[in-house]
């Protein structure tokens, strides 16, 4: 397979800084979710997207997991606003997105409605618990929708690692100059542990190349920093990866711990990333015990292969195997549950913080001591 073919076809592009923004007096200030999504529309991340969705691509979504047109789309990507301030705006207006001051984007409203949100609830997140983080942010934001395409004239600054900021048509271009013909996107909102590692380079065997693309964009609050996390990988990659064989950038949008819906939608983004393939191991972008182990691999039954237009790579849940003296998983290991070394993400976050060493066989010691110096100096709060 050649470069991956966007999702919908085409790269869409929502970016010009010459927009004439004089003329628009009314304003709406984003949250952080809706900047980034704001941002990720303007380049194509969320391709076929070309705005804040429309009450019926909405409705659709929800429902159907498709745009209106049909294209998969799993997640609502959506601008609340409080329904005090709803009756200032009409369907036609010119807006201006504004976050602290600044004119990042415009939007031409077509729709502007009151969602059901405990139906978005309960088919986006499969429940309606305000103690699920996605589904307490989801009834944190306003209770009305406005639709309509948008145009960004300004990007967000990134003071902190600047470089690892790539719109998709600069992955792209880094794929082609790297002559990967087929690429594998992997997503995560944590340190790269063994486990990790390991689905990674068996992937690798497998293609050209390795997109690692952590989440950086909102997460919840004892998730690890960006910050700290992106100095762990860089440190992983320098000792334990062949440089020509993996690349590292940012997805700067919000985690939505929407487990399977969310896999989609990180599946059809590395797509517009120009992967050919993309990693979902067990619970991918879960949170708690609201999802099965494997139902962000069996919700990709409901699509057809080219529909998705990106291949999808499970993995079964990997460990160390003590008997194996290496890592494996259930389908590649003969041996009794007791010989695996199995660590939840909670119970090792707070070794971390308690500045106890997990053991080499769930994270690289150089990785350890990344996130143990990190989390102590934010701990203090030198950043
Ligand atoms: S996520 O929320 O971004 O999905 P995480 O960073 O933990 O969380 O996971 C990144 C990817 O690795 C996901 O595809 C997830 O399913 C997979 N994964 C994480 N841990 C394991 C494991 N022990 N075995 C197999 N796959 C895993």
């Amino acid at each position: 397979m050649s470069q991956s073919i966007p999702h919908g076809g085409t790269l869409v592009n929502r970016w010009n800084p010459t927009y004439d923004i004089k003329s628009i007096e009314k304003e709406i200030e984003l949250d952080i979710i809706a900047l980034s999504d704001l941002d990720l529309i303007g380049t194509g991340a969320y391709s076929p997207i070309e705005g804040f969705m429309s009450q019926e691509d909405y409705e659709s979504v929800v429902e159907n997991m498709r745009l209106a047109n049909g294209a998969i789309w799993s997640i609502p990507i959506t601008l609340p606003i409080d329904e005090t301030i709803a009756k200032d705006f009409s369907v036609g207006d010119k807006v201006k997105l504004v976050r602290d001051g600044e004119v990042y984007g415009v939007i031409t409203i077509t729709d502007l409605f009151t969602p059901d949100k405990e139906k978005e609830a309960s088919l986006v997140y499969r429940t309606t618990d305000l103690a699920h983080p996605g589904v307490s942010k989801l009834f944190d934001r306003g209770t009305v929708y406005i639709g309509g395409p948008i145009t960004v004239v300004k990007r967000i600054e990134r003071d902190k690692f600047e470089r690892f900021y790539l719109d998709p048509v600069e992955t792209r271009e880094v794929f082609k100059s790297k002559n990967w013909n087929t690429v594998v996107g992997f997503q995560t909102r944590n340190p790269v542990h063994r486990a990790h590692e390991y689905i990674q380079k068996t992937a690798l065997e497998t293609v050209d190349g390795l997109f690692l693309n952590p989440l950086v964009g909102e997460t919840k609050s004892d998730d690890i920093s960006a910050e700290v996390r992106m100095e762990s990988y860089q440190v992983l990659l320098k000792n334990y990866y062949p440089e020509d064989r993996v690349y590292l950038a940012v997805f700067p949008a919000a985690m939505r711990y929407a487990g399977p819906r969310e896999a989609v939608f990180h599946a059809m983004v590395r797509k517009n990333y120009g992967c050919t393939h993309f990693i979902v191991g067990r619970d991918h972008a879960g949170v708690g015990d609201y999802y099965g182990t494997y139902d962000a691999q069996l919700i990709f039954e409901n699509f057809t292969a080219d529909e998705l237009g990106i291949s999808l790579l499970f993995f079964e849940h990997s460990f160390y195997c003590k008997k194996c003296e290496s890592m494996a998983s259930t389908k590649t290991c003969p041996h009794d549950k007791s010989e695996h070394m199995i660590l939840s993400g909670t119970k090792v976050r707070e070794m971390l913080r308690n500045g106890e060493v997990p053991p080499s066989t769930f994270s690289r010691k150089e990785v350890v001591e990344v996130l143990i110096n990190g989390l102590q100096r934010e701990s203090v709060g030198v950043r």
